[in-house]
């Protein structure tokens, strides 16, 4: 299979940790003869450099005649002054507009092995393995009017939280199919309480939801459910949520299962998808060589499991995760105190190592039946 790749490095750690994931595909698509065609692309802040602009029309050409998008991350400290359009946040919400990819996938799972990571008790955290389902291409994000007006000192701020119908419905339909594969439970998250959007959310999940009576759906707060993700993480499945809430509890949710740096995501919707650790840019450590290449390699299993539909592939990209891990390979992120870690690229060797280890172990197997 020819995997046609646009790979957007992007700002702070992006680039090292995209390095790590590239290595990935490019070690699957060796050992199970995949042709992979690669060409690498700026967005966000480096964009803004070179091009002036967050989102080049050749990086955006090149995304539209892929068959995927592998994406690192955007942002930082240096563009914070910059207006709202020329931020680097802003080319990354083009560039899911422009895939249609509203539908965001954000697993958050505990490793066996990993509870010790987590800020929890070990007990509360055991067996947590949740989807979030989060809206990508409505309310906060998108709304208009949006826009800061008057004199300084008298300033008006305005964004608009905005939901239509069929873009409630087309999300609620992706989190209830996802759900029937999995524990056959939703949690859907809104603020009915208050805002209109939520209110109508409600409704269009509640009446959806007669049409799988197979999952259980429950609804909460967004407040609630925040504090419930620390308090009882395990009980939650595929949690469903507008924009904004999403992208808060896929961050709690992270920082629950251990590390932001493990979670992968996968933005669907359109004909081409784009695939992204949930972490950003974390200038902190950019640089160093110590960030977690997790959550780009996961994002390569998103891939290879929802743009190419190489189940097999995909599953041995996250059994090499998993073992990788399970050997006491930590990266700083994940290490314990005073133990130590192993880089960003170390971490991507021991995974590519796994994979290749055990596909030649498979083929050995084969050639001796
Ligand atoms: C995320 C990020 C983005 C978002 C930013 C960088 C625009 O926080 O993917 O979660 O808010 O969606
Ligand atoms: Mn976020």
């Amino acid at each position: 299979m020819l995997l046609n790749i646009a790979v957007l490095p992007g700002d702070g750690v992006g680039p090292e940790v995209t390095d790590q994931a590239v290595g990935v595909l490019q070690t699957i698509a060796a050992a199970f003869g995949h042709e992979i065609k690669l060409t690498r692309h700026d967005v966000g802040g480096i964009a803004v450099q070179k091009c002036g602009i967050p989102l080049p029309e050749d990086t955006l050409r090149a995304c539209l005649s892929s068959d995927a998008v592998l994406l690192g991350a955007v942002g930082g400290p240096g563009f914070d002054s910059l207006s709202r359009q020329l931020r680097p946040e802003a080319g990354l919400l083009r560039l899911r507009r422009e895939l249609g990819a509203f539908a965001n996938l954000r697993p958050a799972a505990c490793l066996p092995g990993l509870e010790e990571c987590s800020p929890l008790r070990q007990d509360v955290v055991a067996g947590t393995d949740i989807l979030i389902v989060r809206e990508l291409l409505g309310g906060l994000y998108f709304g208009e009017p949006r826009k800061t007006e008057g004199s300084p000192g008298q300033r008006v701020a305005t964004d608009t939280m905005h939901y239509r119908e069929p873009e409630v419905e087309r999300i609620v339909r992706v989190a209830f199919e996802l759900a029937r594969n999995r524990r056959r439970k939703v949690t859907s998250v809104d603020k009915a309480n208050v805002l209109e959007c939520s209110r109508l959310w409600r409704e269009v999940v509640t009446h959806l939801a007669g049409e799988y009576s197979d999952v259980h759906l429950e609804h909460m707060y967004v407040d609630s459910a925040a504090m419930a993700m620390v308090s009882r993480p395990a009980d939650f499945d595929v949690v469903l949520a507008e924009n904004m809430f999403g992208d808060i509890l896929s961050d709690e949710a992270a920082a629950v299962v251990g590390s932001i740096g493990m979670l992968p995501s996968a933005s669907l919707g359109g004909r081409i998808a784009l695939y992204e650790p949930v972490h950003g840019s974390a200038p902190d450590i950019a640089g160093k060589g110590i960030a977690n290449p997790i959550g780009a390699i996961l994002s390569v299993a998103m891939m290879l499991r929802h743009s190419f539909h190489l189940e097999h592939e995909a599953e041995q990209v996250e059994t090499a995760v998993a073992s990788a891990l399970s050997s006491a390979h930590r990266t700083r992120d994940l290490a314990r105190a005073g133990r130590p870690a192993i880089s960003t690229s170390e971490m991507g060797a021991r995974i590519t190592t796994e994979i290749r280890e055990r596909a030649s172990v498979a083929e050995h197997l084969a050639a001796h039946r």
